[in-house]
């Protein structure tokens, strides 16, 4: 197998929010895991910013716990997170005033790749990115990178597109969406547009629906406030799903490169029929044995936010015309288990008599746990007894399957931040794409709001409401077990 791993350029790297969450569980745990690789040029350094007044060494005592902690296994190469916390500077910063920039505009190396890292609230991208241009800090090759929530709705996602259109060129914005950074998501690509196989039945003549599940285990935890204020069409659905569906239903792009894609994605989401009243359920977890309700959970005991949503999606184009896009995603679902699901249409007419089950193809792309993908086929039984038929998976799970090669699989963080260096700007969302994902969701939200619609009860560790189920039964349809 030849495999040829792009070099990273040499670069500084400033965490605005360095002290935070994000910071400390996933990005710099994240850019360890790549040094470990070898994926960090020797010079590169990453730069912390935040409020707090400290110094690189209390920086760095700080990182090195949230490695340790979040990490994983590889964080016990204490060689290798000791020379890797070298890399690290802090700075201690006022994101709306004067302190510390001249400081951070001292250490900047020339030369180098700058990417600038906006981990924090959104109210701060503007501020922000005005004194990175004031001290001349950012040069025209600059990055900055963003995180969800863009905006909450088209109206504000809008705003904070001209606030960072005012300081930086569309080609220097990196607006993560770590789904796009999941390892199968882009398999999916290169199963679909690798394959001479899969194009052929991509479409409506043959596919009967699409199946696109998130179910997570974990409920809201300390995350109440902002999750109250969201509700699981705002946190997931607007953005990792909208974009896992729009990567199943594009059309080929011309070419595997950042503008191509984009433009075939942001197609599908105008594509999007506006979803009817009765085509959505929004549900929330209620209290069991020992565990919250998702009212106790939230601090909000007349909270009408949904945990849990499931929707029937349609695109309006020749290729699915027809075909349902059932999307559900929820917490404290029975198992941690998200999967897209192409369910094949019936065959035309059984030769097999006897035969009276419904042997149907699917094609299954499981994001987590066990990253792979399945092809369901019908085969014989094997032994006596006459012509049986069973449904078998051709397995691909990708461990096994890309035997040592799958276990430096990078996360999906740390995949984006190296993009971000190399200048790839195809896994990440164009501004465009998440006003037009805002502008399709808006009205569905809007509607819900004006029927004062109350989320269904669900019991935690259930496949979410009854409702949901009947949503594909009163369709002649099922959705897919949920399993860990
Ligand atoms: C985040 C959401 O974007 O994605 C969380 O804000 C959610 O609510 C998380 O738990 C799920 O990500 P993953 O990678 O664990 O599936």
């Amino acid at each position: 197998m030849v495999s040829r791993v792009i070099p990273v350029e040499p670069f500084d790297l400033v965490i605005f929010g360095g002290t935070g969450d994000l910071a400390r569980r996933k990005i710099l745990p994240g850019l360890f895991r790549r040094f470990r690789a070898g994926q960090m040029p020797p010079d590169a350094r990453v730069i912390g910013a935040a409020r707090t007044e400290m110094d690189a060494s209390a920086y760095r005592d700080m990182i090195r716990d949230g490695i340790l902690k979040f990490g994983g296994e590889e964080s016990r190469d204490s060689e290798s997170l000791e020379a890797f916390l070298q890399r690290l500077d802090y700075v201690a910063i006022d994101a709306t005033g004067e302190g510390g920039w001249q400081h951070l505009a001292g250490i900047m190396r020339p030369g180098v790749v700058r990417a600038f890292y906006f981990s924090v609230a959104p109210s701060l991208f503007g501020p922000l990115a005005e004194r990175l241009h004031q001290h001349g800090i950012a040069d025209q090759e600059a990055r900055i990178v963003v995180e969800k929530p863009f905006g909450r709705d088209l109206e504000s996602a809008r705003a904070l597109n001209q606030t960072l259109a005012a300081h930086f060129r569309e080609e220097q914005i990196y607006r993560i969406d770590h789904y796009l950074g999941k390892e199968t998501v882009q398999n999916l690509m290169a199963v679909r547009f690798g394959n001479v196989l899969f194009e052929p039945l991509w479409n409506n003549h043959y596919v009967d629906h699409i199946q696109i599940t998130v179910a997570e285990t974990v409920g809201v935890e300390g995350r109440g406030g902002y999750y109250d204020k969201s509700g699981a069409m705002r946190d997931m659905v607007q953005n990792h799903l909208m974009q896992l569906l729009c990567l199943i239903a594009m059309e080929p792009p011309f070419r595997f490169e950042a503008a191509a894609v984009r433009d075939e994605k942001l197609k599908v989401i105008h594509a999007l029929k506006p979803v009817l009243a009765h085509h959505i359920v929004r549900g929330q977890y209620d209290a069991d044995g020992d565990g919250p309700s998702y009212r106790e959970e939230a601090g909000n005991p007349r909270s009408f936010t949904e945990s849990f949503i499931a929707i029937r999606a349609e695109i309006a184009n020749w290729r699915w015309a027809g075909v349902p896009f059932y999307l559900r995603t929820g917490k404290k679902l029975r198992a941690r288990h998200s999967e897209i699901a192409v369910v094949f249409k019936d065959l035309p007419h059984t030769i097999f008599e006897g035969d009276q089950a419904r042997h149907r193809n699917i094609l299954s792309i499981r994001l987590q746990p066990n990253e792979g993908i399945d092809l369901f086929v019908t085969i014989k039984e094997p032994g006596p007894g006459g012509m049986r038929l069973i449904d078998r998976p051709l397995d691909m799970t990708f461990a096994t399957a890309l035997g040592e090669d799958g276990k430096d699989v990078p996360d999906a963080y740390e995949r984006l931040i190296m993009d971000v260096i190399r200048g790839n700007q195809t896994l990440f969302m164009r501004g465009d794409e998440v006003e037009a994902a805002w502008a399709w969701t808006d009205p569905i939200i809007a509607g819900w709001e004006r029927r004062n619609d109350v989320p269904k009860l669900y019991d935690p560790g259930s496949s979410g409401p009854d409702d949901a189920l009947m949503l594909l039964h009163r369709e002649g349809r099922r959705w897919r077990d949920i399993r860990g």
